[in-house]
């Protein structure tokens, strides 16, 4: 069956997913109507349905369109807002026509008297219940010398889920060091705004909703939820409309009060705001987007992640070439496979005070430059990997002192600093041209594997003096970011990155698109983590998730735990070690060594398996193959996703468990006794 079908007389175009349908309708104004998102219907039943009626009555304020634009009786929140050269406001579409490209719809729009034509896109895949979509604006003016329209918001979607539904959101809210905290909170009769005004995606918040009826639990019920695609500044509103309108859900890049002026002939595309419909609880919800974030985001899924040492908090800026190198030969030992140094290797960079900008090794630290360790990194079997952090310059740089505009400033403003850095302007192809070479150089003089890409600070004063059209920089920049890391690609295609800022200040699609890992917080205390982790997990795979083990007592929170309950955490995700092994003892090096090689024995199922969030334990399953890693006290833990038939082999014990039982009764846990107690389980099927 084709996944995109169109009624001709009724204009209703439907959209199929393995499990879900989406459908819409031109309406009698030519306006883009919202008809079903939710469970399979036909194009007959589509056509059937009816649309909703707010644009026609001054007492509705959620109009159900597809785009919500400015004019006529909407008086909910618009989704796209222009300000054209006469001054005049609003649009009035008309429908021009569409193009259907296998699993893609094209929906073209003009506006009735103005120069600016819109195009919606739609994408469904086989494997996934997602729905993409985005759109792109265009100025129809040939001539430059025609006048600009102002644009004033630009979302990239509106969707709408069936009002009855509308009482529930989920989100994440955070903080540097405590990112991703789930939240789950009855959707108020108002506008709801989740925004990051900080020019990347945030610490504060990330860029998804959920929506449910306020029933949906872990293992079933209706979840409607929307994804953004974009690492900068973005705002998706929600609205409650107690007047029995549809709940929508609006959103896009930028923040409030930002604009940009569309030129004549230019053409501007959002960023995606996927979405997806589940009936299978947030659980499910989950998963899906796990899959589809597999299948359709990531460059590189299929590899397995490699495990990481990062000498960032064993060393912190007292980076030499002995130490690192005392560093490796033990992160060897315990089986490591990619080395990373991090901040301090560069410049003056003995502090944050200093050496941001100047990227070539420090002189006195690596007399002969990065070699030697590189070698020695390679002689131990390892691969190499280097931090960077290309969009900001420290004041005290000699990059800064070449080029002080090459900053976001404004004239008579004082230059923020945070962390005693400022933003490099990437917008300014001579800002990226200068980034690009500088880690195109860098990449290829030391064959370097893994770059983690940093980004420490929000953007302030994002000012660019003598450019007209400044505001555009606030997207601009995260444009200019991606062409640099997609361009780093290409010209070295062995290279993976590790998307950073400040921790998991810029976890997003738009970042996993060209990244192949997050570090999710700076936070590795395994108590913390063990909420920080679950609220990842809500839209991004274990597989993206770095995730390391460091020194008890943690150097964030002072907290004692065992190493072996830090390790089985981080197991949970792609595995690393952060300690300063120099500091271990022979027993906790044993004991590191062992859980290591079982993180490499569990680890394609927990990389590339279905993931089940348990009540204190995290389940994967991918062929075959469970494992299950559990924390808390001993008990019978119920398992999920299992076929009810199976049986099932303990790896361990050999002991036979129904999966019938494991599903009903659980699977009986022996945790040692102690602090923490912790386990991994690993079933085979029979
Ligand atoms: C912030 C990152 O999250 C840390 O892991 C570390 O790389 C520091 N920056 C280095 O400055």
């Amino acid at each position: 069956m084709s996944q995109v079908s169109y009624d001709a007389p009724s204009r209703t175009y439907l959209l199929t997913t393995p499990a879900t349908s989406y459908a819409l309708r031109i309406g009698a104004d030519d306006a883009p109507q919202h008809v079903h998102w939710g469970a399979p219907l036909t194009l007959a039943q589509a056509v059937a349905l009816p649309t909703h009626d707010g644009v026609t009555s001054s007492f509705a304020s959620t109009s159900g369109e597809e785009l919500a634009v400015e004019g006529g009786a909407r008086f909910g929140v618009p989704s796209l807002l222009v300000r054209y050269a006469d001054g005049a406001r609003c649009v009035e579409w008309v429908h021009e026509g569409h193009e259907i490209e296998g699993n893609r719809l094209h929906l073209r729009l003009r506006d009735r008297h103005y120069p600016l034509a819109c195009t919606l896109h739609y994408a469904v895949h086989k494997d996934s219940d997602v729905v993409e979509r985005s759109l792109t604006l265009r100025h129809l003016g040939t001539d430059e010398a025609e006048a600009p329209i102002e644009v004033l918001r630009c979302d990239a979607a509106c969707w709408s889920v069936p009002a009855a539904a509308g009482v529930r959101l989920s989100h994440t809210v955070g903080e540097w060091a405590g990112e991703t905290q789930l939240r789950r909170t009855e959707a108020p009769y108002a506008e709801t705004v989740f925004t990051s005004r900080r020019g990347l995606s945030g610490h504060y918040g990330n860029p998804w909703v959920m929506v449910d009826a306020g029933d949906a639990t872990e293992d079933r019920g209706d979840v409607w939820s929307m994804v953004l695609a974009w690492s900068g500044s973005w705002r998706i509103t929600a609205h409650r409309d107690h007047t029995g309108g549809p709940f929508t859900v609006t959103g896009g890049s930028g923040h409030d009060g930002l604009t940009w002026r569309l030129r004549p002939g230019e053409s501007h595309e959002t960023p995606v705001f996927a979405g997806q419909f589940s009936r299978s609880g947030f659980g499910g919800t989950s998963r899906g987007w796990h899959r589809y974030v597999a299948e359709h985001v990531l460059p590189r899924p299929d590899e397995l992640r490699p495990v990481v040492y990062n000498s960032w908090e064993a060393t912190g800026w007292d980076v030499t070439l002995e130490g690192q190198r005392a560093l490796a030969e033990r992160a060897a030992a315990l089986g490591v496979e990619l080395f990373v140094v991090d901040d301090g290797w560069f410049g003056r960079r003995t502090s944050d005070r200093a050496g941001l900008g100047d990227w070539h090794p420090n002189p006195e630290r690596f007399p002969h430059g990065l070699g030697p360790l590189v070698q020695e990194v390679r002689r131990l079997a390892m691969r190499f990997g280097l931090w960077v952090e290309p969009e900001m310059t420290n004041p005290d740089s000699d990059l800064y002192r070449e080029h002080p505009d090459w900053v976001l400033h404004m004239p008579h403003r004082r230059r923020t600093e945070l962390r005693h850095q400022l933003v490099l302007n990437f917008a300014r192809t001579d800002v990226t041209e200068w980034a690009f070479t500088w880690l195109d150089q860098l990449v290829g003089t030391y064959t370097i594997d893994f770059l983690k890409w940093d980004m420490n600070r929000a953007l302030t004063e994002a000012g660019w003096p003598g450019n007209p059209d400044a505001e555009r920089l606030w997207s601009d920049h995260t444009r200019g970011v991606y062409a640099v890391i997609d361009r780093l690609r290409r010209a070295h295609p062995g290279l993976r990155i590790e998307g950073c800022s400040g921790g998991g200040g810029r976890a997003d699609l738009g970042m996993l698109a060209r990244t192949d890992q997050t570090w999710i917080s700076d936070n590795t205390d395994a108590d913390d983590r063990i909420a920080i982790q679950h609220g990842y997990s809500q839209i991004y795979p274990a597989r993206t998730m770095s995730a390391w083990v460091t020194d008890s007592p943690n150097p964030h929170t002072g907290r004692t735990t065992p190493l072996a309950y830090r390790f089985h955490v981080a197991m949970a995700g792609a595995l690393g070690i952060g300690g300063d092994l120099s500091r271990w003892t022979e027993a906790e090096l044993a004991e590191a060594r062992d859980l290591v090689a079982l993180y490499k024995q569990i680890r394609p199922v927990v990389q590339h398996g279905e993931q089940y969030r348990l009540a204190d334990a995290v389940q994967h399953r991918a062929g075959e193959k469970v494992v299950v890693i559990a924390w808390g006290r001993s008990r019978s833990l119920r398992l999920a996703g299992l076929s009810p038939s199976a049986v099932y082999v303990d790896d361990a014990t050999g002991t036979e468990h129904d999966a019938a039982t494991l599903l009903t009764h659980g699977l009986p846990l022996h945790l040692p006794k102690g602090d923490r107690p912790s386990t991994v389980v690993r079933l085979t099927r029979r």
